[in-house]
């Protein structure tokens, strides 16, 4: 069977696409990764994407007098490449509306917080400053509201009294790897669907939408 064209946006790092290049390189995995396209110049990613063989671009917001048309630059290179699910893999940027409304429904985000709580910027920060015990990652379809959105599934992790951002960060991030693939091969498999609800994933066994990890 043909698979899922995906197409990552990235702005740095890029530990969650790498994660997901890895998991792609399985036989029966059932999406491909088309292209990787940075609004960052020097994106680390864009180095480990064309190591793996991933056509990876630069496309600047610098170049683009406003967010829709930066956005529209970025839908028609996606489009050039076949794209059909356009996951965002810490893509720092603020899209206009019209981005998720062109991609409504194959578009998704992954975010360091259990949302809806801790939206935004710093996120491990305020999860800190709010003393909470449990915090984790969330991935979502998006819609225009920044960090809003359907949920599609989370990882919980505790927050350890000695935590820093750094330790508590890294600590998410390793399940952000295990949930990001998971959640993409459900997407490719046509288990994701919206209801009145928000989203169900079909057919996967009861509580799978939700990792655990108690590692320190
Ligand atoms: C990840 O922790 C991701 O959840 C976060 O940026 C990091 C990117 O790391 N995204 C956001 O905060 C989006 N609001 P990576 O480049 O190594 O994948």
């Amino acid at each position: 069977m043909a698979k899922l064209k995906v197409g990552i946006l990235i702005s740095g790092r890029g530990s969650n696409m790498a994660a997901l290049i890895k998991a792609a390189t399985a036989p029966d995995y059932p999406a491909e990764i088309a292209c990787v396209i940075s609004n960052v110049a020097d994106a680390p990613g864009l180095g480990i994407a064309r190591q793996a063989g991933i056509a990876a671009m630069v496309i600047s917001h610098k170049d683009h007098p406003d967010r829709e048309s930066f956005d529209r630059a970025l839908s028609s290179a996606l489009e050039s490449h076949g794209v059909e699910l356009v996951v965002l893999a810490g893509f720092m940027r603020i899209l206009s509306r019209w981005f998720p409304e062109r991609w409504a429904g194959r578009l998704l985000n992954i975010h360091p917080s259990l949302l809806p709580a801790f939206r935004g910027r710093h996120v491990e920060r305020q999860a800190l400053s709010a003393g909470v015990r449990v915090s984790g990652c969330t991935v979502h379809l998006v819609v225009p509201d920044l960090d809003a959105g359907p949920i599609v599934a989370q990882a919980a992790v505790p927050v350890l009294p000695n935590d820093t951002e750094e330790t508590l960060s890294a600590r998410i991030l390793r399940q952000e790897h295990r949930l990001y693939p998971m959640v993409v091969r459900w997407f490719a498999e046509g288990r994701i669907v919206e209801t009145s609800r928000g989203v169900e994933v079909k057919d996967v066994p009861a509580g799978a939408t939700l990792l655990f990890s108690a590692e320190p």
